[in-house]
């Protein structure tokens, strides 16, 4: 809508993990090559969390597209299934058929297939993202998938991302088998302020933004404060204000339109909204801005 105002050939922050827009950042970077570590060391069972929106789920594509025709992988991204239903989604992925009829059909036929796979030389990874929702129940089947191994090396690798409830979720203490198998872990740390310019900017950029920039310093200062250096959240509150700016006919933006669509979008650093995650809350807005201004003394 606000595209050709900008001078924008397409829309800079959608908020689909569209690969053209990948950005690798110290954090991402960091993620990436620890993944990459984990699979090509054969790892085993490894583990990924991070906030909600701090890019889980995109740094998975950027390691799938790394990895070469020698690994088979299955991405699970529906982990409320029961366990037929993992199985069959997990035959799947893997191009492994027919579908069984039982639980232990299942486990015969992949070990089978492992075995071949490890004969042919060639890895299998299988990737749960939104791991946090998984019940005990599959949390225990996946952990007995952990045990297909040969004397010498694990026939499957596992990859358990998910939000930072998943480590809650291991810590149970039913789950200390599970938790004792997990070789490497890796938490996915939100932008600091220098990734959230570069981020900001590379986006602009790869849309074909060839101006003197739309975001002034103290706006993307701003939009650190509001988002804390939350992705998706950068993405909202960035899209929001362009549409700001071209209502209001402003090609450049300042941190007073970043605070006015972070607010209407309820976002805003966690301390401000007395733990809801929210600007604004319950609070009269003489109450809200007296915090805020205590907030950014602080800062
Ligand atoms: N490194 C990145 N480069 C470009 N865009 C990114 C990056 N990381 C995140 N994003 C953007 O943020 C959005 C949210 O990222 P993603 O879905 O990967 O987060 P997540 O951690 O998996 O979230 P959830 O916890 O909800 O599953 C993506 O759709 C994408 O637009
Ligand atoms: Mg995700």
């Amino acid at each position: 809508m606000y595209n050709e105002y900008y001078g924008l050939i397409r829309s800079p922050f959608e908020m689909t993990p569209d690969p053209s827009f990948l950005y690798m950042g110290e954090a991402h970077r960091e993620g990436l090559a620890t993944l990459v570590y984990a699979v090509n060391s054969g790892k085993g069972f490894v583990m990924l969390t991070g906030e909600v929106g701090t890019g889980k789920t995109t740094l998975l594509h950027a390691l799938l597209s790394q990895l070469d025709s020698s690994t088979n992988s299955a991405f699970i991204f529906n982990p409320r299934l029961d366990p037929m239903g993992f199985f069959r989604m997990l035959f799947e992925e893997l191009g492994v058929g027919p579908a069984c009829d039982s639980k232990a059909e299942y486990l015969l036929a992949l070990n089978q297939y492992l075995i071949d796979k490890l004969a042919a030389n060639e890895r299998v990874l299988l990737i749960v993202d939104e791991a946090q929702n998984l019940s005990t129940e599959m949390l225990e089947e996946i952990r007995l998938l952990s045990n297909l191994e040969t004397p010498t090396s694990k026939l499957i690798q596992i990859m358990l991302v998910g939000q930072p409830e998943l480590q809650d979720l291991i810590d149970q203490p039913e789950l200390r088998q599970l938790r004792q198998r997990i070789s490497l872990r890796h938490h996915l740390r939100p932008f600091d302020e220098g990734e959230v310019t570069e981020y900001v900017n590379e986006r602009l950029n790869k849309a074909g933004y060839t101006g003197r920039g739309i975001f002034k310093k103290k706006a993307i200062r701003e939009l650190y404060y509001v988002t804390e250096g939350t992705p998706r959240m950068i993405n909202n509150v960035c899209d929001g204000a362009l549409l700001l700016g071209y209502a209001r006919q402003e090609t450049s933006l300042g941190a007073d339109a970043i605070r006015e669509v972070a607010h209407d979008l309820g976002f805003g650093p966690k301390d401000e909204s007395e733990g809801n995650g929210k600007v604004g809350g319950k609070g009269s807005p003489s109450k809200r801005r007296s915090k805020r201004r205590l907030f950014r003394f602080r800062r």
